[in-house]
């Protein structure tokens, strides 16, 4: 059974059509990729998926389950999970506790603990602790959990995102861009990075990107955009010299 399987997916934004009858399929263990142009649609198709927008028309399903039109804490609890394009976090606060913030929506100890002593909730707020440490250190960023993280290296916080994502303990995670701003050394590591995460975790990944060296070396299918719709898709080679992902791509250079 594929993990996700999208049927027809078209949305509207006013009288911008900016996805028509985009459809997939992606299994178990995938790293499968989405490119095209600016403007394309590759972020509002994730933003589809995870809840953000209602679509005009189409099927989401997701491990079996319809999930189409759900709000994104109902899909976030059935294990999608995701970073952002312009990275989303809480500049002012730790690496830790932006990782932690994902922990809270999982919380145990509810209204009974309000009312029954604050033990339920120190041993919970110190599992939390604990729990974010120990993901912080699979992704070797163990270090950095005190530091605030508008100060650290843009690569760093990049992880800090991916290390809250991963909090959720998701069966699919999409990756919106997750090299942009980054040096060729960064997405080299990141390239080594995502693979190590999708096997630590068992995860099935989605992802976004421009950088075509990071697209064919991660994935095994890609599907190309262009004004919404799909254009090609197929493995790296055949997805690389394809007429039309050329022209799509003219006056921007395939590398
Ligand atoms: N909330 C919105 N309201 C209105 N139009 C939108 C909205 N979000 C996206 N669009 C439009 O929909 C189209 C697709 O945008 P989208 O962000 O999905 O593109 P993209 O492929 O992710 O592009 P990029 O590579 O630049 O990130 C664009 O024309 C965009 O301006
Ligand atoms: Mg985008």
């Amino acid at each position: 059974m594929p993990l996700l399987e999208i049927k027809n997916l078209t949305h509207f934004f006013g009288g911008l059509r900016a996805v028509h009858n985009f459809n997939t399929t992606i299994e178990p263990g995938e790293i499968r990729g989405l490119i095209g142009p600016n403007g394309a649609g590759k972020t509002t198709v994730f933003n589809l998926t995870t809840g953000v927008y209602k679509p005009t028309q189409g099927q989401i399903l997701f491990d079996g389950q319809d999930i189409t039109g759900k709000p994104p804490h109902q899909i976030g609890k059935l294990g999608i999970s995701r970073t952002y394009q312009n990275l989303r976090l809480w500049g002012n606060l730790t690496a830790l506790d932006n990782v932690k913030i994902a922990f809270y929506g999982r919380i145990r100890y509810g209204l009974l603990g309000a009312f029954f002593g604050l033990n339920g909730r120190y041993e919970e707020e110190r599992r939390i602790d604990q729990e974010a440490r120990e993901l912080m250190a699979l992704l070797d960023i163990e270090q950095y959990a005190d530091m605030v993280v508008s100060g650290l290296p843009y690569g760093i916080q990049r992880k800090v995102e991916m290390a809250r994502a991963l909090a959720t303990k998701p069966k699919l995670l999409l990756l919106d861009e997750p090299t942009a701003g980054m040096t060729p050394a960064e997405m080299e590591e990141t390239m080594e990075f995502v693979l190590y995460i999708r096997d630590k975790f068992n995860l099935t990944i989605w992802l976004i990107e421009h950088k075509m060296r990071f697209v064919m070396g991660l994935c095994s299918h890609i599907q190309v955009l262009n004004f919404g719709e799909i254009i090609a898709e197929g493995p790296p080679e055949a997805i690389q010299n394809h007429p039309e992902v050329i022209r799509a791509y003219l006056g921007t250079a395939v590398t």
